[in-house]
């Protein structure tokens, strides 16, 4: 993968299939650093999966056998003088269950990889759950672009944020947002 924004569709679908009601995705920058978040109220991984998670070969999923997104990720952020950390506690343990996947990267280093097309990336995602209430926060030194399902669905009442207007709309509004950073 080269660019970022595929990370960012593949660890926020783990949340998708997670369960999760509500995903928080942020992207904090500064001069040297990417500070990635992902934040779910999914079903959460017991302590064994978690534990598993550092082993390439280990998945739920059953229609592929290796699981790739996180050690991808991990690998990346690494490369680039950066970590990765997974907070989670399972649907069996807390009720507060969900999971936390942060990873930070340095953005000058030479493995670091282009942003890519974040809000293609979000399109996908709300498309492909529309009744998820997804918050996305990107935040640079030049201000930030901010988008909540949960506030567009308020305005706009009984509508399927997945319909092709709708998607076009929240494609115009997050690209307003990104123009205005670039000109700051
Ligand atoms: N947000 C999450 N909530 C609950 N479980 C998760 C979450 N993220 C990852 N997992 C668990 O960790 C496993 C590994 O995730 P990873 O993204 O590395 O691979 P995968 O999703 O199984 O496959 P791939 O990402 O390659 O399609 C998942 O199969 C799932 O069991
Ligand atoms: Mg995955």
């Amino acid at each position: 993968m080269d660019e970022f924004s595929l990370y960012v569709l593949d660890i926020t679908m783990n949340s998708v299939r997670a369960g999760a009601d509500k995903i928080n995705i942020e992207l904090i920058e500064d001069d040297e650093w990417l500070l990635f978040t992902v934040r779910d109220d999914g079903c959460g991984m017991t302590k064994e999966q978690l534990a598993n998670l550092e082993n390439p070969f280990f998945t739920t999923r059953t229609t592929r056998k290796v699981g790739l997104g996180i050690p991808f990720l991990k690998m990346l952020a690494e490369m680039t003088g950066g970590e990765l950390s997974i907070t989670s506690s399972h649907i069996s343990e807390s009720e507060e269950h969900g999971t936390v996947i942060f990873a930070k990267f340095g953005k000058n280093h030479i493995d670091f990889i282009p942003l890519g097309d974040m809000i293609g990336t979000l399109k996908t995602l709300i498309q492909g759950a529309p009744d998820i209430d997804f918050v996305y926060r990107h935040k640079t030194e030049n201000g930030e672009v901010t988008l909540s399902c949960a506030e567009i669905r308020e305005v706009l009442g009984d509508v399927s944020l997945g319909e092709p207007e709708i998607l076009a709309w929240i494609g115009d509004y997050l690209l307003e947002q990104y123009e205005g950073l670039n000109n700051n």
